[in-house]
């Protein structure tokens, strides 16, 4: 029989991560949870190697409208909103929570974002920062972000709004949603700064295209910017948004119309400083983003970490020995930045006589970052390691120690290891782990996570890995594979040696792919 950590779910992870002092500011490498949240929304890459593949927003978040002026910006923006709807603040349930997928008569569930969630990045986190992202890439405000938000394994009741419906019904369903009149008209606002309405949903507004753009699409202020032009052309009469105009004065569909003057235009006309919108947006996007189900607890908000360290690989390099691959991120160009590691079974390394210089560095900018007069450099290493293994490394920067707060950044075992590098993709994946070769493991087995398609990300059951006689053993350890389905997936690797059972955490195989 297994030991008992292989039955801990990713429900339970979430939960202990979450629970975790690590959330509550005193960060502490490594903490996957933050570590990829933070990776996916200050990079727009996922912790795991440093030249993944898919970059989240240089491919799925850029402002550029499509053709024809459809905007992924714009999508995300509404995905959410119509996602976080069905929250009830009289009882507590729904909200942001993924339950849109499974929601009937929804034609939205097969968004560009479905090819990130892992182990560790709910769906629901994933829309609720391209929310952020959207708005950012498109000019708009920066919206603080935390994690933490759960995927729902049922629908939730109807609660979005439509445009038929009478002023009162909409005041009513945003206090249900948790939102006051005045926040309601901000909030339509700073919705419909992006995107527009489409002939086929609204073909009595739209007329239809030709037929290169049959999917015809009206903006609603006419620029594909996060700005308050959707403010200021409402209040003098210049607005062409179809929501307030209609079509041949029939005022059925002028939602925008009866939400915006529901209070005599007092917020409109407050919104009409761009300032002020700007930080209206942000607050009330944000709360949008963390309106949960009421038994679902947010992290604190995730800021860029000063010092941040990921795609840490040890594994059996090309020749005879290991090499350490990861990569440190700091807040500022440094002059001199040096990797030192402590060697595993001797005192050999342990005073810094063991180190490395990074192979390169580069000025990592997004428009986050840039929005928040940041620009990080990342450094990458990859040295071989001369001696057996490592236990922990840790950083000099222009002479002075960076350790993780003192204890170094601890390798807690090398008895299995992920090797990326003799792992292959092709009708199947290939799998690889390195075992030491000084016992022989009485298993070696992995759990994968990978996404149903659209609303979860299921642990699926162990796969053993066997001896694999292709790959000659080397560096002291001997290779182990499985070849299963799928592509981009994430997995943790165990081996039982002695009893005792050891765990390569995390990995992420989307590089092959
Ligand atoms: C009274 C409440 C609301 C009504 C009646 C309403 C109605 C609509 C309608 C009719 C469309 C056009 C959809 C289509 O043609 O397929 C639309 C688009 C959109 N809505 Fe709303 N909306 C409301 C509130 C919101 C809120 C609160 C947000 C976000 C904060 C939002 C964000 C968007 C976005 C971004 C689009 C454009 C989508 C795109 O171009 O792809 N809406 N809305
Ligand atoms: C896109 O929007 C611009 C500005 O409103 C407009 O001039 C152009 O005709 C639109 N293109 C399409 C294909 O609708
Ligand atoms: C007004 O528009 C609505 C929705 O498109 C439509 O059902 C209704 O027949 C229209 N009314 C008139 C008088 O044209
Ligand atoms: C609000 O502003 C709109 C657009 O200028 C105008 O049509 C409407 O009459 C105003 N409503 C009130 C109550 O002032
Ligand atoms: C929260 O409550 C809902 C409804 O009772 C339940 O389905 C869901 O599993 C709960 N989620 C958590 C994280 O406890
Ligand atoms: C480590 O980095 C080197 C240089 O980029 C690369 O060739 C190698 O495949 C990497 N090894 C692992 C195990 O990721
Ligand atoms: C740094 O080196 C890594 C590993 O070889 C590579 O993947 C990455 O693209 C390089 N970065 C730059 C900016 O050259
Ligand atoms: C590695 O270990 C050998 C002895 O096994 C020792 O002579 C050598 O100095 C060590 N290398 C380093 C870089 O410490
Ligand atoms: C995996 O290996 C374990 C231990 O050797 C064994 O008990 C189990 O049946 C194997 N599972 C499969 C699916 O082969
Ligand atoms: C383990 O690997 C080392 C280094 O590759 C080799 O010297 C040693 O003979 C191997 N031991 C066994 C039991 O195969």
């Amino acid at each position: 029989m297994r030991p008992s950590r292989v039955g801990f779910g990713v429900l339970l992870h979430l939960v202990f991560s979450i629970g975790s002092s690590v959330v509550r500011g005193d960060y502490h490498w490594p903490s996957p949870f933050i570590d990829t949240l933070e990776g996916l929304l200050y990079e727009g890459k996922q912790e795991g190697l440093p030249d993944r593949a898919v970059d989240f927003v240089a491919q799925l978040l850029r402002c550029e409208p499509r053709v024809n002026n459809e905007s992924i910006a714009a999508d995300w923006i509404r995905f959410a909103y119509h996602d976080m709807a069905t929250h009830n603040i009289d009882d507590g349930t729904g909200g942001l929570d993924n339950s849109i997928t499974m929601e009937l008569d929804r034609d939205e569930s097969k968004f560009d974002f479905i090819d990130f969630p892992n182990k560790y990045l709910s769906y629901s986190d994933t829309t609720a920062m391209g929310v952020v992202l959207a708005t950012v890439e498109c000019g708009g405000p920066v919206i603080a972000y935390r994690g933490g938000r759960i995927d729902a394994k049922f629908p939730g009741p109807p609660g979005v709004p439509v445009p038929e419906q009478s002023a009162e019904d909409f005041i009513e369903t945003f206090r249900k949603q948790g939102f006051t009149k005045e926040e309601m008209i901000a909030l339509v606002a700073c919705g419909h700064t992006l995107g527009g309405v489409r002939n086929p949903d609204f073909p009595t507004l739209v007329p239809p295209g030709d037929i290169e753009f049959e999917n015809n699409i009206k903006l609603f202020d006419g620029t594909p910017q996060f700005d308050n032009t959707i403010v200021t052309s409402y209040l003098d009469g210049t607005t062409e948004n179809l929501l307030v105009v209609g079509a041949n004065g029939n005022t059925t569909l002028t939602s925008d119309l009866r939400v915006f003057g529901s209070d005599g235009n007092v917020t409109m006309k407050s919104l009409a400083d761009p300032d002020h919108f700007a930080a209206t947006c942000a607050s009330l996007l944000g709360r949008m983003i963390d309106t949960v189900p009421r038994n679902v607890t947010l992290t604190d908000f995730i800021h860029p970490l000063p010092v941040k360290v990921a795609g840490v690989q040890l594994a059996p390099g090309n020749e005879d020995h290991l090499a350490l691959n990861l990569t440190l991120r700091l807040s500022n160009n440094a002059r001199q930045v040096t990797l030192h590691w402590a060697d595993r079974d001797s005192e050999s390394c342990s005073s810094g006589a063991c180190s490395a210089a990074p192979i390169n560095s580069t000025l990592v900018s997004t428009r986050l970052l840039q929005a928040l007069g940041l620009s990080p450099v990342k450094y990458t290493f990859s040295t071989p390691i001369a001696n057996t293994s490592v236990s922990k490394f840790w950083f000099e920067v222009d002479g002075k120690i960076e350790n993780n707060g003192g204890s170094g950044y601890v390798i807690e075992q090398d008895r299995i290891l992920f090797a990326p590098d003799r792992g292959a993709f092709g009708l199947l994946l290939k799998i690889v782990a390195a075992v030491r070769n000084d016992s022989t493991p009485s298993a070696v087995w992995m759990d994968t996570y990978q996404r149903d398609g659209v609303s979860t990300v299921e642990r699926h059951p162990p796969v053993n890995l066997t001896l694999d006689e292709s790959l000659p053993a080397a560096a002291g350890y001997n290779f182990y594979s499985a070849s299963i389905p799928g592509s981009d997936l994430t997995l943790d690797l165990f081996a039982e040696i002695d009893g005792k059972v050891y765990e390569e955490e995390f990995r992420d195989t989307h590089f092959m792919a």
